[in-house]
């Protein structure tokens, strides 16, 4: 999808974090923006930046991971904007805890947003993007889907999910103008999950995985749908060069994956342990 100008786009996530400047960037192409979260004031806030900015951008509040509330969301962006060209899957929870210690409704709810909520979104758009021979799913997932981190079991799990969600996608509908990406970041900072985490516990992962931008995550966004690219790692370390080292020598991996982390979300689950230990 070479020209995006005059399209249409849904962004989840779209209240805080990097789901903001995904739709900045996307409004920058001259893109029409549904953005959807559960926090309304948010939403309007960013609805009302880019409006003031002569792009059509309207605000749904909506639960993804509530089935009803993700038919009846598209439903609602359809009556407004008209048909989603481009489906940015970018909510996603996180939660730093000891695998075996974390409640079981925990861990369903990681996958149920960060999973199945993009499925079942995804489901529901393509009948129309296939009718139309023109759609882009794109799904922001994570380094952690490609290195199960410790401490995020579920979070890597669920973003392993997501990147073979995207490509079995793009190989199933190949050839008929809907196609599919996966987003990869490593660490952001300035917005988002991480710098939380890095405001909670003041700890980084190692200099040789560094940390990335919202801003190049949301340039990668535009960049994967304009040149239809099935995967990219959004990280200043050597990224591929480390797939293919983890692909080779899974054994050791796992290992490096420990070291690179440097042990960020032990210190998060620790730190979550004692706020939940407090209340
Ligand atoms: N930050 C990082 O370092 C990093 C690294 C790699 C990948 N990622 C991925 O990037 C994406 C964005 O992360 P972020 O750092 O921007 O996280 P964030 O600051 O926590 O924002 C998450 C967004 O998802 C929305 N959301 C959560 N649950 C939802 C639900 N049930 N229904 C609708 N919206 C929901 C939140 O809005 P409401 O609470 O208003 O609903 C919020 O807008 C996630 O998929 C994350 O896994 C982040």
């Amino acid at each position: 999808m070479r020209e995006l100008s005059g399209l249409t786009a849904l962004v989840t996530g779209a209240s805080r974090g990097v789901g903001v400047y995904i739709a900045r960037a996307l409004a920058k192409e001259k893109m029409q923006l549904a953005l959807a979260a559960r926090s309304a004031a948010e939403l309007n806030a960013l609805a009302a930046e880019l409006s003031g900015q002569g792009v059509r951008a309207r605000a749904f509040v909506a639960d993804v991971a509530a089935a009803d509330s993700a038919a009846e969301l598209l439903e609602r962006v359809g009556r407004e904007l008209g048909p989603i060209d481009v489906l940015v899957n970018n909510a996603g929870i996180e939660q730093s805890s000891v695998f075996h210690e974390t409640p079981l409704a925990d861990l369903e709810r990681m996958i149920a947003v960060n999973l199945v909520a993009p499925m079942r979104l995804s489901r529901l758009v393509l009948p129309g993007m296939l009718e139309r021979r023109r759609g882009h799913v794109v799904c922001i997932a994570s380094l952690a889907g490609k290195f199960g981190p410790a401490f995020q079991v579920a979070y890597g799990a669920s973003k392993a999910g997501l990147i073979e969600f995207a490509h079995a996608l793009r190989s199933e509908y190949l050839g008929t103008g809907v196609s599919a990406s996966a987003v990869c970041p490593g660490f952001i900072t300035e917005a988002g999950m991480y710098q939380r985490m890095l405001e909670r516990t003041g700890a980084r992962p190692s200099p040789l995985l560094g940390t990335t931008t919202p801003q190049a995550v949301a340039k990668a966004v535009v960049r994967v749908v304009k040149r239809d690219l099935a995967e990219v790692a959004v990280s200043p370390g050597p990224a591929r060069l480390t797939f293919a080292f983890a692909q080779l020598f899974p054994n050791l991996a796992v290992g490096v994956a420990r070291s690179l982390t440097n042990d960020v979300f032990r210190k998060d689950a620790e730190a979550r342990r004692h706020e939940t230990g407090r209340q």
